[in-house]
């Protein structure tokens, strides 16, 4: 059976209903992760869970040591990531609220370690990110927001930007231009990092404010923390009936 691992990202840095067995407090080659991985059961499966801004959220995007959070969950056994995360919206389908499984991401962030081949190497490796997310995974995510009866989109693309400040209206609507759905901060480098360690992952995204220049708006801490509120406990069944197919 396939050993999953959750990232819970903003609003998720605790999974209620985990029964864990064990914490454990790792060390990479690149560091320490973000937090102890938890390991234990959720929906009557052996999963571990890692919070991606640690417990409590202390680590902003911009400063996540990706590198060594997947390479601890890939040391405790994960071969599977879901990967849980809070974005703005782009597109005018993602209304606050809206789930999206990205199905394709652009990475524009800069100065994160974001790779696994950078020292002492032997030769240089190029892994293959044509399509950035695993597909069946990405299946699994979209029968799971089905059968829930959430608001969906089983296609976006992914903006990664760097954070942690929010984007300008002009930055948005180059985005827009560019085809992205969606905006967050913390996408990138985490999936391509999953591909280099050989882990199947997908993303289920949280839409939590239209993003700059969507909405006549401020755009508000309140707010964000109101749609993470509101939409972390259908986040969590959908995992869960995942985690159950
Ligand atoms: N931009 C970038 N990251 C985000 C946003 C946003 O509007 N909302 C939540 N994460």
């Amino acid at each position: 059976m396939t050993v999953y691992a959750i990232i819970g990202g903003t609003g998720l840095t605790q999974l209620e209903g985990l029964n864990i067995r064990q914490s454990l407090p790792l060390d990479t080659p690149y560091g320490a992760p973000s937090a102890e991985i938890q390991v234990g059961e959720y929906a009557g499966r052996e999963v571990l869970f890692l919070a991606r801004h640690g417990h409590p959220h202390r680590v902003a995007p911009h400063q996540v040591n990706y590198r060594a959070n997947l390479w601890a969950l890939k040391q405790a056994g994960a071969e599977a990531i879901l990967a849980v995360n809070a974005v703005g919206g782009i597109h005018a389908a993602m209304g606050t609220g809206h789930f999206c499984v990205p199905h394709q991401v652009i990475d524009y962030t800069s100065g994160r370690e974001h790779t696994y081949f950078a020292d002492d190497l032997e030769y240089v490796t190029h892994i293959d990110f044509s399509y950035p997310y695993s597909e069946p995974l990405r299946e699994r995510l979209i029968a799971a927001l089905a059968a829930q009866g959430c608001a969906y989109s089983s296609h976006g693309v992914y903006a990664c930007t760097q954070g942690p400040r929010l984007e300008t209206v002009a930055e948005i609507a180059r985005l827009e231009r560019d085809g992205c759905d969606i905006v967050g901060m913390t996408g990138m480098p985490e999936a391509a990092l999953a591909r280099e360690l050989g882990l199947d992952y997908a993303c289920l995204a949280l839409v939590v404010n239209p993003a700059a220049g969507k909405s006549t708006a401020v755009i508000t801490m309140a707010q964000i923390e109101q749609a993470l509120h509101d939409g972390m406990g259908l986040a969590k069944a959908t995992l869960a009936r995942v985690l159950m197919a």
